[in-house]
């Protein structure tokens, strides 16, 4: 598609929220004032484009957000944008508006519906990696990842405080849906004895091993950072019972992080990593190209078609494992 025929230019935000998407909301919407587009927001996610709660938004709409975590177009996730009736709805919304592409800020599960609709209407459709599991292939860093990060190593320092105080073993749980990122990265930021994840069972054996060998080597309180997809146990409370009554002096305690991981004010990184994403967003399809997810490789924006996005998976870095190991003993 050329340059002239995008006139307007659509923005929704989709699936969990995640801090940092304000900074790319606003981003889309100045990028596009600055083109001479008219840039229309969507609220609710694609939710919000089948009821039609698209309303047209200027530069000042966005004043002030930057700083704000969650998002102010509202996110959610929804069932009807997987029925062709339902994605057909959202179109002639669309077109009613005159409304020439979409820019979607999410996950794999939005970016797997963006891309369907773009085939389906031929509709230009653009994604912008959102997501504190940092799972999605194409780029190293999506937005909100690196302030969860920050948000759940401040939790786990806390943590550290009442386990030294009270000589207990704690296991924190985090997010992170399937992937493994947050755990691995905030394990050895939190300087964990051991951390789980999805992608590398270490079996139940090794752990209480491990634990024990720590206990021998004096250490009278540990933190064990486990994934929520992690699969060493049925669940984060069989896993600590079952420690528990292997090692009965110890005092076993639970915490699941929770949602708190997904709020709070973005980190200065995840606002700069929105606000260029969604220039070069908007950059990307005046120059005519869609169906495409926008990511960032050591400080360089790039582009992937949705497909790869969404049918990969980014790996998790390997060498953080044996960092891990080496630095918990
Ligand atoms: O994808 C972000 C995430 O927070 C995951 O880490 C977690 O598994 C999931 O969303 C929780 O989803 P919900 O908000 O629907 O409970």
């Amino acid at each position: 598609m050329a340059k002239k025929n995008i006139k307007r230019i659509a923005v929704l935000t989709s699936g969990g929220d995640a801090p940092g998407m304000n900074a790319a909301v606003r981003a889309v919407v100045r990028a596009s004032v600055f083109n001479s587009i008219e840039c229309f927001a969507v609220y609710k996610g694609f939710q919000g484009l089948i009821n039609n709660e698209v309303k047209l938004i200027n530069a000042r709409g966005v004043n002030n957000i930057i700083n704000r975590g969650g998002t102010v177009l509202k996110s959610a996730r929804c069932m009807e944008f997987k029925s062709k009736n339902g994605r057909l709805k959202a179109f002639n919304n669309l077109k009613a508006k005159k409304i020439d592409a979409l820019i979607i800020i999410g996950g794999d599960g939005s970016f797997t519906g963006g891309m369907i609709f773009q085939s389906e209407f031929n509709f230009p459709v653009l994604g912008i990696p959102g997501t504190i599991d940092n799972d999605i292939f194409g780029t190293s860093h999506a937005i909100g990842y690196d302030t969860a990060l920050n948000t759940v190593v401040d939790a786990i320092d806390k943590i550290r405080d009442t386990a030294i105080s009270h000589n207990r073993l704690f296991f924190v749980e985090v997010m992170g849906r399937d992937a493994g990122h947050i755990a691995l990265n905030t394990g050895i930021g939190a300087g964990a004895e051991e951390i789980l994840i999805p992608e590398e069972n270490m079996g139940i054996q090794r752990l209480l091993q491990s634990l024990k060998n720590s206990e021998k080597s004096g250490k009278s309180s540990s933190i064990v950072v486990v994934a929520e997809g992690d699969k060493t146990g049925d669940n984060v409370f069989e896993l600590a019972s079952y420690v528990e009554k292997n090692m009965p002096h110890y005092e076993v305690k639970v915490s699941v992080l929770g949602h708190m991981q997904r709020g709070g004010k973005p980190s200065c990184f995840d606002r700069v990593l929105a606000s260029r994403m969604g220039v070069f967003a908007v950059e990307t399809l005046l120059l005519g190209k869609s169906n495409l997810m926008v990511g960032i490789d050591h400080d360089k924006l790039i582009l992937s078609p949705l497909k790869t996005a969404v049918k990969s998976k980014s790996e998790i870095n390997k060498d953080l494992i044996r960092i891990s190991d080496i630095l918990s003993t």
